[in-house]
């Protein structure tokens, strides 16, 4: 089975959900405790095995280029000033392959995806979402969905259960059961449905392994949810073609494109910190006193 070697990240949105702090800073650049939420991301891509990842970006995101290249600057401070461990953190994330493009119009997620065509040339590739940070301890969600592909061929959707309540806000998938209650062959997508309209509390929770004939679909893949070209609608047509596996993927998710699931996200990953954890999580039990 092929494997998947490139990777793309969407990453142009405007992030109005954290006006004003998005104004002029992407939102993809916004840190969890110090580190960029999108070096998350291509952290997981890296750790999973993906040597080339592509950002969609846009308008107003040149500060993530800046972030993925040299600093020449302030690299010969910290070596001037012995700061050797800042150096090599600084040096590290100049050192991934990552490639842009710019998504000219906002026309909706499969709009970004079909930019990232001539770059995937005719491969199944993997897709991550910048609002959905994934903690793992043991194998990384991508590297989950690759094992999947790897076995089972096709496209593979990365998947959790959602509450009820919680449904409207994700593309949930229908299927049947293939292998125990983790992996579901998909039958049916709805993007954002309402709430009793759902097919099953299967979310997709933005990992994605998609096959390259997702491109011709998206093209004529008309505005749905939202006045949007979604990637849902997309995939859902590629199901009657070819297989798509719906995969009940292990971790932690958290959706940090919403404020409560930010905030989550800052304090839990500042409590599993070793040079912070203890005095953080002495501090906050002193707050809820
Ligand atoms: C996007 C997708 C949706 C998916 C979600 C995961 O929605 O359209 O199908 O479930 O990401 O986070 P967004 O949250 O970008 O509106």
């Amino acid at each position: 089975m092929h494997k998947i070697k490139k990777a793309v990240i969407p990453a142009a949105g405007f992030g109005t959900r954290f006006l004003p702090a998005t104004k002029a800073t992407p939102k993809e650049m916004l840190p969890i405790v110090d580190k960029p939420t999108i070096q998350y991301i291509v952290e997981e891509a890296l750790a999973s095995g993906i040597e080339e990842i592509l950002i969609i970006s846009g308008h107003a995101k040149r500060a993530i280029e800046d972030h993925f290249d040299s600093a020449p600057t302030l690299e010969a401070m910290l070596e001037k000033k012995h700061k050797d461990d800042l150096l090599a953190m600084v040096r590290e994330t100049a050192d991934i392959n990552v490639h842009y493009i710019r998504q000219r119009h906002m026309n909706g997620l499969g709009d970004a995806i079909l930019c990232a065509r001539s770059f995937m040339g005719g491969e199944p590739f993997a897709v991550l979402l910048g609002d959905d940070v994934v903690y793992n301890e043991g194998k990384p969600a991508l590297r989950q969905l690759m094992d999947v592909h790897e076995s089972y061929g096709g496209s593979v959707l990365g998947c959790q259960l959602v509450p009820d309540d919680k449904v409207s806000s994700y593309g949930v998938v229908a299927g049947e059961k293939i292998a125990g209650a983790d992996l579901l062959k998909v039958t049916d997508m709805v993007e954002k449905p309402e709430v009793g309209e759902a097919p099953s509390n299967m979310a997709v929770l933005g990992r994605y392994i998609i096959s390259s004939s997702i491109f011709d679909i998206l093209e004529k893949t008309p505005p749905g949810k939202g006045g949007e070209v979604q990637l849902t609608d997309a995939l859902k047509v590629l199901a009657k073609n070819e297989p798509v596996w719906a995969f009940n993927f292990e971790g932690l998710r958290y959706d940090v494109g919403d404020k409560l699931g930010f905030l989550k996200a800052t304090v839990e990953f500042a409590l599993r910190r070793e040079d912070l954890g203890a005095d953080f999580r002495a501090y906050l039990n002193e707050v809820l006193k």
